[in-house]
């Protein structure tokens, strides 16, 4: 079969390796791709967003499936639109991409279900925010309502931090539309784990869990980035946190999303916190999360194709899904003054050399003639898997050291905090 993948960072790369596996799939596009996307699939130069041009890419090619993995296009109701031409596509409904595009909705559907969460108001005015800062004191959470590329959250240690953020999001200049809301939330403590689970709105299939790494400096120092490496499983998910969030958590969530007649299919990406008091829902997302795609993807053994079936066709309760046994680290590389501003177009040397049981995934690279050069923040993800963490970890930092370019950054301490 004929597969578009949209998106064109790290975890598309990651998709079309893992569709490029399956015996059912002879064709990929992948719009707009990337230079390594590009050896597996045809790249279609079109932006994630650019829905008339997907459509009409679509209507003419006929793809079998469209595989919707960025937030974006969920959020605007890429999957709908193609449905309407009779076009089969992997992703939630944007009634149910609401779940992650907006950080009220998913905080008012917590509340109602009693899913646990950190405690929260929502604030469409500017000084009733800022007098429930003053009167809750810090450390404190400020959250910009809608997509802010990861960016509109702000952990404040201060009073003062927290009404710099306030201002700074309602007053329209920072976030745009996506701030003139804010939710103010509870500071938690614990490590933070995602779980990303298949569903097909009925039934729930949760992935290998994983941590991502959001600060740009090893030991969580410096700003946050669009995360600078994954491992999975992580030391901290037990069997019995697992049991506990299938049950409080998970299928809460997605008999939720039915009841509200917002059937959630696709993959419901959980950020957690394992607080003292038990896990909690830090963030939903309505999609694989990136780069932990790139360490759960890796560990999947049953055939992608058929989960994504079954999750549109409402037959997942049917299909067994299969991890393999041991772990995989992802080391991000970055380009030189990322997550601030950066130059692209440097070279990248060593590609051809990496070790085998090594993978690239590029993240924001390019072809240019017979050479592959950064064209992003994040560059590359190199990949291994292990029968432990930390033969994961070691193959991954090893396979490191034979790439190359000018600027690149990343962090030494991926996996490495037994926590
Ligand atoms: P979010 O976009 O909601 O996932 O927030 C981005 C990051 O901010 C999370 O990954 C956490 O590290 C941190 N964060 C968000 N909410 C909280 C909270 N209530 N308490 C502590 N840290 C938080
Ligand atoms: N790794 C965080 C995300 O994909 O949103």
């Amino acid at each position: 079969m004929k597969i578009l993948i949209i998106g064109g960072g790290g975890r598309e790369h990651t998709l079309a390796w893992k569709l490029a596996q399956s015996r059912r799939v002879d064709k990929l596009w992948c719009a707009p791709g990337n230079g390594g996307i590009a050896a597996l699939a045809e790249c279609v130069p079109l932006k994630a967003t650019d829905i008339e041009g997907i459509l009409a890419f679509a209507k003419e090619n006929k793809p079998d499936m469209v595989m919707v993995a960025p937030d974006d296009p969920l959020a605007l109701g890429l999957v709908d639109e193609l449905e309407k031409f009779g076009i089969r596509a992997f992703g939630p409904h944007k009634n149910a991409a609401i779940i992650e595009a907006s950080k009220s909705f998913a905080k008012d559907l917590m509340k109602k279900y009693s899913i646990p969460t950190a405690k929260y108001e929502v604030f469409d005015d500017e000084e009733a925010a800022v007098k429930y800062i003053e009167r809750e004191g810090a450390p404190i959470v400020v959250k910009a309502d809608g997509l802010a590329l990861g960016k509109g959250v702000t952990v404040a240690m201060t009073v003062q931090e927290a009404v710099n953020a306030v201002r700074d999001a309602m007053s329209g200049g920072t976030f745009g539309k996506a701030g003139a809301r804010v939710v103010i939330e509870e500071f938690m403590t614990g490590t933070e784990v995602t779980v990303l689970c298949f569903t097909d709105g009925k039934t729930v299939v949760p992935m290998v869990s994983s941590q991502d790494h959001k600060r740009v400096f090893d030991n969580d120092q410096g700003p946050n980035t669009g995360g600078m490496g994954a491992f999975a499983p992580s030391r901290v998910y037990t069997e019995e946190i697992a049991d506990y969030c299938m049950e409080n958590i998970f299928l809460p969530t997605v008999r939720a999303m039915e009841t509200e007649g917002r059937l959630f299919k696709g993959v419901l990406y959980f950020g957690l916190m394992i607080t003292p008091e038990g896990p909690k829902v830090v963030e939903y997302n309505a999609r694989f999360g990136d780069p932990e795609a790139q360490v759960v993807l890796p560990m999947l053994k049953t055939d992608l194709v058929s989960i994504f079936d079954a999750c549109i066709d409402g037959t997942l309760d049917k299909l067994k899904v299969e991890f393999l046994s041991g772990a995989c680290a992802c080391i991000v590389l970055a380009s030189g003054g990322y997550p601030g501003s950066y130059e692209k177009g440097k070279v990248i040397e060593g590609l051809g050399r990496l070790p085998a049981d090594a993978a690239a995934f590029h993240a924001g690279t390019k072809r240019e003639g017979d050479k592959i050069v950064t064209n992003g923040g994040r560059v590359l993800g190199i990949t291994s898997r292990g029968s432990t963490l930390d033969e994961a970890i070691e193959k991954a930092y090893k396979a490191v050291k034979y790439v190359s370019f000018e600027g690149m950054h990343y962090r030494t301490d991926i996996g490495r905090k037994k926590e």
